[in-house]
C-alpha cells in the first residue's frame, strides 16, 4: 500500500483498480439509479458541526459499554457477502482487521468463509469489538435452528436479522455483469434448497414466499440465548414493533442502497426512530450504517443519537486491493478522524456528543 492513500476515497479509487469489473459492480453497484447510495453520503456531509471549545478533554476515550461488554470503539463492520471474491483473505482479513482496530465485525450469512473459523480465529482476542452473525430468513425452521445452534457454539455474541431484502434489489450495474464468482468461492451457509438470493427474471422468482413475518420474528427471538437485532429498519413503527416483540436493538439501515431505490438517507431516518424508541425502550440497541465515508460522519451519527454504526464497502475497498492491511487502515483513518473530531469539537468522551454538537439554524 502506497502512502499515497490516506482517505477512504484512495481507498475506493485503488479497489476499482484491482478489482475486475463484474466484482466492481457487485460491491460498489446500488439499486435502481443509485439515488438512495448517493443520498446516504451526501446526508451526512451535509450536517454541520458545532464545536465547543476550551473543554477538559483529559482521559479522553473511545470505549463503551453495550450488549453487556465493553467495546473500544462505537464501529462494526457491516455485513457483506462473498468476501473471497473481493481477495483471497476473505472474511478472515477482515476479522483481523477488525479485531486489530477494536472494531466489531458482523459476519454476512452469505460469508464465503465458515463461520467457525472466523470465529476462532478472533473470538479469543482481548481487545477486539463485538463479534455478530447476520442471518437472513430460511423458510425451513429446521436448518435455521441448525444454523443457530452452530453460530451460538462459535462463541457469536448477537444475531441480526436482516429484514429489507425479501427480494433482491433491481440492480442495473450488476444485471449487465452477472455475478462470476470465482471458482471457489461460494457462500458456504447458504442451504442450496434456500432460493437464491441473485437478481431474477421473474417477478421475485419464489423469493417472496418464502419471506419473513413479524410472527418469524417472534418465533426467533424464542429460539435463541442471543440477542437479536433487526437489520434495515426505516420506519419508526417498525423499530417500536420489534423491541415490543423482544428484540435487543434495531439498526436503522437501507441497506446502502443496495435494495430499493428513492428511500430517504439513513441520516435523515435516524432521528425519527431515536425519538420513537428513546421514549418507550430506553434500554434498546439503536445502530445505524449507509455512506459513512469519515470519521465526522460517525460523530454525526452519535450526535443524532445512535449508541453505534456500521460500515460497509470503504472497508471492502480496503480488504480488495490490500487484504487485512487495507480494511485495517479504513478502520484506523475512521478511527484517528473520528477521534480528532471528538477532541475539536470538545467531547472527551462519547457520552458528551450530543444533538448541541450539530450546527442548527434553530437556536437549541
Ligand atoms: C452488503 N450488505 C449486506 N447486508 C446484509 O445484511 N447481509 C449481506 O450479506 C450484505 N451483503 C452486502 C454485500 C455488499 C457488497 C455490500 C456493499 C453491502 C449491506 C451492508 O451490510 C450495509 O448495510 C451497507 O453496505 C452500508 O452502507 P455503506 O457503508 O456500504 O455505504
Ligand atoms: C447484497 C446482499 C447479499 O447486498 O445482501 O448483496
Amino acid at each position: 500500500m502506497t502512502t499515497s492513500i490516506i482517505t477512504l476515497q484512495d481507498h475506493e479509487h485503488a479497489a476499482q483498480a484491482a478489482l475486475g469489473e463484474a466484482a466492481w459492480a457487485y460491491f460498489s453497484g446500488g439499486a435502481g439509479d443509485e439515488i438512495t447510495l448517493r443520498r446516504n453520503v451526501d446526508a451526512w456531509q451535509r450536517l454541520n458541526l458545532s464545536p465547543r471549545v476550551l473543554q477538559d478533554l483529559g482521559g479522553g476515550h473511545t470505549r463503551c459499554h453495550l450488549l453487556g461488554r465493553e467495546w473500544p470503539m462505537p464501529l462494526l463492520v457491516a455485513p457483506m457477502a462473498y468476501q473471497r471474491w473481493a481477495h483471497p483473505e476473505g472474511e478472515f482479513g477482515m476479522a483481523l482487521a477488525a479485531a486489530a482496530q477494536g472494531c466489531g465485525m458482523v459476519l454476512s450469512h452469505q460469508t464465503s468463509t465458515p463461520l467457525h473459523d472466523v470465529a476462532a480465529l478472533v473470538a479469543t482476542d482481548a481487545e477486539r469489538g463485538p463479534l455478530w452473525f447476520q442471518l437472513y430468513w430460511l423458510a425451513d425452521r429446521g436448518t435455521l435452528r441448525e444454523l443457530l445452534a452452530q453460530i451460538e457454539a462459535a462463541g457469536f455474541e448477537a444475531l441480526v436479522l436482516t429484514v429489507d431484502a425479501a427480494v433482491h434489489g433491481v440492480r442495473d450495474r450488476e444485471r449487465r455483469h452477472g455475478m462470476p464468482l470465482p471458482e471457489g468461492v461460494k457462500a458456504v451457509h447458504w442451504p442450496t434448497s434456500a432460493p437464491q438470493n441473485k437478481p431474477s427474471t421473474g417477478l421475485c422468482a419464489g423469493l417472496a414466499d418464502a419471506a419473513p413475518t413479524w410472527a418469524d420474528v417472534h418465533w426467533l427471538i424464542g429460539q435463541t440465548r442471543l440477542p437479536v437485532l433487526l437489520k434495515g429498519i426505516t420506519h419508526p413503527q417498525d423499530a417500536l414493533q420489534a423491541l415490543s416483540l423482544g428484540a435487543a436493538g434495531v439498526i436503522v439501515s437501507n441497506h446502502g442502497g443496495r435494495v430499493l431505490d428513492t428511500l430517504p438517507a439513513t441520516a435523515e431516518l435516524l432521528p425519527r426512530i431515536v425519538q420513537a424508541v428513546r421514549q418507550q425502550h430506553p434500554q434498546a440497541l439503536v445502530l445505524v450504517d449507509g455512506g459513512l465515508r469519515r470519521g465526522t460522519d460517525l460523530f454525526k451519527a452519535l450526535a443524532l443519537g445512535a449508541d453505534a454504526a456500521l460500515i460497509g464497502r470503504p472497508v471492502l475497498y480496503g480488504l480488495a486491493h490490500a487484504g487485512a492491511h487495507g480494511a485495517a487502515h479504513v478502520l484506523r483513518l475512521m478511527r484517528d478522524e473520528f477521534e480528532a473530531t471528538m477532541a475539536l469539537t470538545g467531547c472527551a468522551q462519547l457520552q458528551n456528543i450530543g444533538i448541541d454538537r450539530l450546527w442548527s439554524q434553530k437556536p437549541i
